[in-house]
């Protein structure tokens, strides 16, 4: 029988992995803070998440994990490479990242993508109360909210779109723009990442609908459709404790004495993605050793590159770009057991994560366009020592919050190169001043704060007293 719920999240994966246990395949909640933010609503409101699960065929039975029902939507092989790897992450990904690679436009994407988020809104529909609210999550789903609001008019329906809303002029190369639009137009609320997002929706919504707009909220068939800025954050209590748990403190120890104990650690965490900005940060960290400006083995770099997607063209391309120039660094500047780049094509826990952080002299975040980038605000966060100094593109929205940081532009090579010398060589007391009032915003800004602005703008009361 189907558990009907007061509140339904829909995103594109399930907060789940599926693990090998000594008593056979497990599911065990995935870390992250979208869940952790969501999970006391959800919990209070015998929640359910719907999502994929992974893998193709047939879905798992629905479950109950932690007090959350799991409601899983299948994929075929065929629509996981056209809607998943084809739509979402070679159409729209770079089209919303400012077209820093060459969206890809294939009608058979678009149909993949159509039949997907009509799924997801029919177990959505299948899975909610009456007068239920229902929070839908991403790009991989922006037709889902007029999808489901066509079947269930009683809903109250939230969007949020975790990576940037692109300007009218890039948003019109989109081929079914408008069905994309009128999916989005079909929430109550839709939310964005930064303020100017926010603007580029409802000026949008003007430009290809002629629909009127007061502030920031718009007239469509008759309802009110609202926009807005939640920007998204970390657990930051939980990083703070877990980067001054004492393992954590020792093995960042252990971690730079492997590293041979240099002056400087610089660090990059990014999914191997083309909109991280990792090769030009390879390249600012090249061109400073071969000005003489920063010596091996004084200053190495230790670069995680999480392997993502890895079945897309873009990136594959990027991995051999990248690999090439790690080459080239360690070719040029390394010696026998002293490379000047450690790449590290991997996933590791949180906690490896974390001690990487209170390791790390110098975190270079540089994207050349991200919706927020929370290892930005990780690093920040595990930083009890208030030590350390991070490099931020002004590109990524963090940089709206994290203004404190060293700032650059990612497309002026000069600018990088400026920004990771002033990080290096910042004193100790400047570069605490930095971190303190970045702690502070974090505190106050974290991912409980994020869920509950969103929830209560949508009119969820729980959240409002949460
Ligand atoms: P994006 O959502 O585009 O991947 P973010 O920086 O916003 O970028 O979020 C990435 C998240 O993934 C962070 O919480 C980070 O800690 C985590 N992460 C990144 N690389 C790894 C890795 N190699 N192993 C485990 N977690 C990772
Ligand atoms: O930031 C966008 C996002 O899609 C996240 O929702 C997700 O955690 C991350 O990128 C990884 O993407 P994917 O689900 O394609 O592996």
């Amino acid at each position: 029988m189907t558990v009907r719920s007061s509140f339904v999240v829909v995103a594109n994966r399930l907060p789940v992995d599926e693990v090998s246990t000594p008593e056979g395949r497990q599911w065990r909640r995935s870390p992250g803070g979208l869940v952790t933010a969501l999970h006391p609503v959800l919990a209070e409101h015998q929640g359910t998440w719907v999502g994929w699960a992974g893998g193709t065929g047939a879905a798992p039975e629905p479950f109950d994990l932690e007090g959350i029902r799991l409601h899983p939507v299948p994929l075929s092989a065929e629509e996981l490479e056209r809607y998943y790897e084809g739509q979402s992450n070679a159409t729209i990904w770079p089209l919303y990242h400012d077209a820093v690679e060459t969206p890809a436009y294939k009608r058979r994407w678009r149909e993949a993508y159509r039949l997907v988020n009509a799924r997801f809104a029919e177990a959505a529909a299948d899975v909610a109360a009456e007068g239920a609210t229902v929070w839908v999550q991403d790009y991989q789903l922006q037709l889902v909210p007029a999808m489901l609001r066509e079947l269930r008019p009683d809903l109250r329906i939230g969007f949020f779109l975790h990576i940037p809303f692109p300007p009218i002029e890039l948003f019109m190369q989109m081929p079914f723009r408008t069905e994309i639009l009128r999916g989005l137009l079909g929430a109550d609320l839709v939310g964005f990442q930064q303020r100017l997002a926010a603007q580029n929706f409802v000026r949008l919504a003007r430009h290809l609908l002629g629909l009127r707009y007061e502030g920031q909220m718009i007239q469509v068939d008759g309802r009110q459709v609202k926009a807005g800025a939640f920007p998204i954050s970390i657990d930051t209590q939980e990083m703070e404790r877990m980067a001054a748990d004492p393992a954590i403190q020792a093995r960042a120890k252990q971690i730079r004495a492997e590293l041979g104990d240099p002056k400087t650690i610089i660090l990059g965490v990014d999914r191997l993605d083309y909109t991280k900005g990792i090769e030009l940060r390879l390249k600012a960290f090249r061109e400073l050793l071969a000005d003489g400006k920063l010596t091996v083995p004084d200053a190495v770099m230790v670069q995680v590159a999480t392997p993502s997607r890895e079945r897309v063209e873009h990136y594959q391309a990027l991995r051999v770009k990248v690999e090439r120039e790690v080459g080239r660094i360690n070719g040029e500047f390394g010696r026998v057991g002293v490379p000047a780049v450690h790449y590290l094509h991997q996933s590791y826990s949180r906690s490896e994560l974390a001690a990487m952080y209170v390791a790390a002299d110098v975190m270079m975040v540089t994207p050349l366009r991200d919706g927020m980038n929370l290892v930005a605000k990780e690093y920040v966060a595990s930083r009890a020592d208030q030590g350390g100094a991070l490099v931020l593109s002004e590109f990524a929205g963090a940089a709206t919050e994290l203004r404190q940081a060293f700032l650059c532009n990612p497309h002026d090579p000069d600018a990088v190169k400026d920004a990771l010398l002033r990080a290096v060589h910042v004193e100790k007391t400047e570069a605490r001043r930095r971190m303190r009032t970045m702690q502070r915003h974090l505190r106050t800004h974290d991912v409980g704060h994020w869920a509950k602005s969103f929830l209560s703008e949508l009119g969820v009361p729980e959240a409002e007293a949460a």
